[in-house]
C-alpha cells in the first residue's frame, strides 16, 4: 500500500512521487490550505491538500485526530521559512493528488502527546502505544532481544521451550495455579522460573541452553516488579564460575554496543556481598553515587548514648555513618524530613551532625545528639569520616541488617535529591552472597538465592556451620537494579539433600516437590550452572524508564489486573464446576445460589 514510511521521505526525494500511510496527528487550515501532520512509527510527514484538488479537498476537510489515511502525492519544498528542523522530513511536504480514508476514529479518550493516567493508559493501550516513546520503547526491546538471540546463538546455545503447565518452582513467590479438568482436583502451578528444567537439560547432555522465558510469580507488585516478566534464562553445563560470569560479560557488553552504541567497562568490577552492605547497604549498590558508608562503632562504644553504645557493642550491631559533602547546606526542615523516609524501611531515628567548624571542636558542631558524646568519639567520627566543615552526618545505628537498609536507601535518596547520580553505565558484579538467611519468624534458614545454588565449602562445614557458609551464587547489577542473578549448581545429590535438610524441607517434601530433580543428580549429573537476566529490567534501563511496565506492550497495574481485558474476570460457576473449582465469593459466602 505504501512506497515509503513517513518519516522516512526527504529532500533526496524532491518531486518524485510517493505513498504513504499513517495517522493524523494534527490538522491545521491555512488560507483554505489544508495541513495535516501524518504520523507513523517511523515518524511524521506534511501533508498538504490544496482546494483544486477539489475531490480529495472536500473529504480531507473532515479530517480527525488519528484519522487513518492512505495518501499519493508528489514531494515538494516547503516555502523558505517554513522548514521544521526538528524533523527528518522537515524540509519538505507532500502534496495530495490522491486522498483515501481507510479509516475514521472516534475523539480518543486522551490525546497522545498529553500525560494521561495510568489506568486509561493501559484500557486503551492499542492506543497509548501509538505514542512515539512507546514505539521506541517497544523497538528498542525488540533490538534487545534479537541481539541477545545473536550473541548465544553465535556461541552454540540451543533455545529451547519449557512448559508453562508444570509444577511449583521454589522461587521465593507465591505461586499461580491451574486446575487440572482431567485430574480432578488436582493443579498445575506456572512456573517462576525454568530453573529445574534448565538443570534437567543439562543433565540431557544439551550443554547449552538459552530461552527468553515467561515466568510467573504472585507478588507484592512494584515499579520493577511484574507478576508475569520475561527473563533471558542460560545454563551451561561443565563450567565452574569464571566460565559463567565471563559469558554473560561478554553478552552484556556486546548487546550495548549493539543497541545503544556504548562501550561498557571492561572488565566488570566485581564486589563481595559483604563489601556491598558494608559499603553501600546494599546488594545491589548504585555506583554512579560516589557516597559511601563508614562504621563508627568503635568511636561511640563507651558514650553515655545508648542508642549508639548498645548497637556499638553487639556483634549484630551496626553503628554507621553517611556522610553528605556539604550536605550543611540543607535546611532543617530538610533534614528532618529524612526520618519519616527511612522509618519506612524499619529506622527509628535519625540522628544527624552538621560541621559547621571542626576546629572549634564540639562547639563547631551543630547537631540534637552532640551533647549526649564526649570529646574523643566526637574527635574519632570526624576523623574517621574525613568530615570537614559544611559536612553533614547522617547516623545509623541498631541491628545489622536494618540499620544497612534503611541507610542504604537513604543513600540513594539524598544522592537524587541533591543531584549526586552521576551520568553512564556502572555495571557489577556482586559475588560471595552467603548460602542462607536466618527466618527469624519461621525459626529456619531461608535460601538467599535458591535451594539448588552450591555452596563454596565441602558438606561437613555446611552443616557445622550454615550461617558462614558462601554460595556459588552471583548478581549483575546496573546502576543499582538488579538486572539477574544466577550460580553454579548443586550436581551431587548429597549435598543437594543436605542443603534440603538445613531449609527445614523433610524427606517426604523434597520427594514431593522435587523428587524427579533428585533422582536425576543420581545418573551422572555433569556440574552446570547459569544466570537468568530481567529482561524487562534489563529493557527499562536501555530506555530510561523509572517502570518496566513502559517496556512491556500489555502489563498488568500495580494491582495485578489488566484493565485492558479486564482480567482476572469472573467464570461462570458451570465452568468451575467443570475443573473441580470452587469459587469462595467473600460477599456471598454462606449463598448456596450459583452466580453466571
Ligand atoms: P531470580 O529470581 O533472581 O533468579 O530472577 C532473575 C532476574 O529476573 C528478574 N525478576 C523480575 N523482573 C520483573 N518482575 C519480577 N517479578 C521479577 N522477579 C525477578 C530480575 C532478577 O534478577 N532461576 C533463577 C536464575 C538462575 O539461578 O539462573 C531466578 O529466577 O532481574
Ligand atoms: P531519642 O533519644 O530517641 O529522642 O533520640 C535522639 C536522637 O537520636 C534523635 O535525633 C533521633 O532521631 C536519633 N535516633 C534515635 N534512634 C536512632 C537510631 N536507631 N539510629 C540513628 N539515630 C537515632
Amino acid at each position: 500500500m505504501r512506497s515509503d514510511l513517513c518519516g522516512n521521505v526527504t529532500e533526496q526525494k524532491l518531486d518524485q512521487q510517493v505513498e504513504v500511510c499513517g495517522w493524523v496527528d494534527k490538522r491545521r487550515d491555512h488560507g483554505g490550505v489544508i495541513f495535516i501532520d501524518l504520523r507513523d512509527h517511523s515518524g511524521i510527514l506534511q501533508v498538504v491538500v490544496e482546494p483544486d484538488n477539489e475531490e480529495a479537498f472536500k473529504i480531507a476537510e473532515d479530517a480527525r485526530y488519528e484519522y487513518c489515511l492512505h495518501v499519493k502525492g508528489h514531494v515538494r519544498n516547503r516555502p523558505e521559512g517554513q522548514e521544521n528542523t526538528n524533523l527528518n522530513s522537515g524540509k519538505i511536504e507532500v502534496v495530495v493528488d490522491k486522498y483515501e480514508v481507510l479509516n475514521k476514529s472516534k475523539p480518543l479518550p486522551f490525546m497522545l502527546d498529553e500525560d494521561a493516567g495510568e489506568a486509561i493508559r493501559l484500557k486503551h493501550r492499542y492506543l497509548d502505544l501509538r505514542r512515539p516513546d512507546m514505539q521506541k520503547n517497544m523497538r528498542l526491546r525488540s533490538k534487545l532481544t534479537h541481539a541477545l538471540r545473536g550473541y548465544l546463538d553465535s556461541m552454540d546455545f540451543l533455545d529451547m521451550e519449557t512448559p508453562i503447565l508444570t509444577k511449583a518452582t521454589p522461587e521465593g513467590a507465591r505461586d499461580f495455579l491451574v486446575p487440572s479438568r482431567v485430574q480432578q482436583a488436582k493443579f498445575f502451578a506456572l512456573p517462576q522460573s525454568p530453573q529445574l528444567f534448565k538443570q534437567l537439560l543439562m543433565m540431557s547432555g544439551m550443554d547449552r541452553y538459552y530461552q527468553i522465558a515467561r515466568c510467573f510469580r504472585d507478588e507484592d507488585l512494584r515499579a520493577d516488579r511484574q507478576p508475569e516478566f520475561t527473563q533471558l534464562d542460560i545454563e551451561m553445563a561443565f563450567v565452574d564460575q569464571e566460565d559463567v560470569l565471563n559469558m554473560a560479560e561478554g553478552m552484556i557488553r556486546e548487546t550495548y554496543k549493539k543497541v545503544l552504541d556504548v562501550d561498557l567497562v571492561n572488565p566488570f568490577p566485581r564486589m563481595t556481598y559483604a563489601d556491598a552492605m558494608s559499603k553501600y547497604g546494599s546488594d545491589k549498590p548504585d555506583l554512579r553515587i560516589d557516597l559511601e558508608l563508614v562504621d563508627v562503632a568503635d568511636a561511640v562504644k563507651n558514650v553515655e548514648f545508648k542508642v549508639f553504645s548498645t548497637p556499638a557493642n553487639d556483634p549484630n550491631g551496626r553503628v554507621t555513618i553517611l556522610k553528605v559533602p556539604e550536605g550543611g547546606k540543607m535546611s532543617r526542615k530538610q533534614i528532618d524530613d529524612y526520618a519519616p523516609y527511612v522509618a519506612r524501611y524499619g529506622a527509628r531515628g535519625l540522628a544527624w551532625i552538621k560541621v559547621n567548624a571542626k576546629e572549634n571542636g564540639r562547639e563547631g558542631l551543630q547537631s540534637p545528639i552532640v551533647k549526649f558524646l564526649d570529646d574523643n568519639s566526637l574527635n574519632a567520627i570526624i576523623k574517621k569520616t574525613n568530615a570537614e566543615n559544611g559536612d553533614l552526618l547522617f547516623f545509623g545505628a541498631g541491628d545489622y541488617t536494618t540499620v544497612s537498609q534503611y541507610m542504604g536507601e537513604l543513600r540513594l535518596k539524598v544522592a537524587k535529591d541533591l543531584e549526586m547520580v552521576k551520568e553512564g553505565w556502572q555495571p557489577l558484579w556482586v559475588v560471595d552472597f552467603p548460602m542462607f538467611e536466618y527466618n527469624d519468624d519461621e525459626k529456619r534458614w531461608d535460601a538467599l538465592h535458591h535451594p539448588f545454588t552450591a555452596p563454596i565449602c565441602d558438606e561437613n562445614e555446611l552443616r557445622e556451620n550454615p550461617g558462614e557458609a558462601i554460595s556459588k551464587g552471583y548478581d549483575i547489577v546496573m546502576n543499582g537494579v538488579e538486572m539477574g542473578g544466577g550460580s553454579i549448581r548443586i550436581h551431587q545429590q548429597n549435598i543437594q539433600s543436605t542443603v534440603l535438610e538445613l531449609l527445614g524441607i523433610s524427606k517426604d517434601e523434597a520427594e514431593a516437590k522435587f523428587g524427579f530433580l533428585l533422582e536425576a543428580l543420581q545418573y551422572g549429573c555433569p556440574p552446570h550452572g547459569g544466570i537468568a537476566l530481567g529482561l524487562d529490567r534489563m529493557a527499562a534501563l536501555m530506555c530510561g524508564v523509572e517502570s518496566i511496565r513502559e517496556v512491556i506492550a500489555f502489563p498488568k497495574t500495580s494491582s495485578a489486573i489488566c484493565p485492558l481485558t479486564s482480567a482476572p474476570s469472573d467464570i461462570p460457576a458451570s465452568q468451575l464446576a467443570e475443573a473441580h473449582v470452587q469459587a469462595i465469593y467473600p460477599e456471598i459466602e454462606d449463598s448456596e445460589e450459583d452466580e453466571e
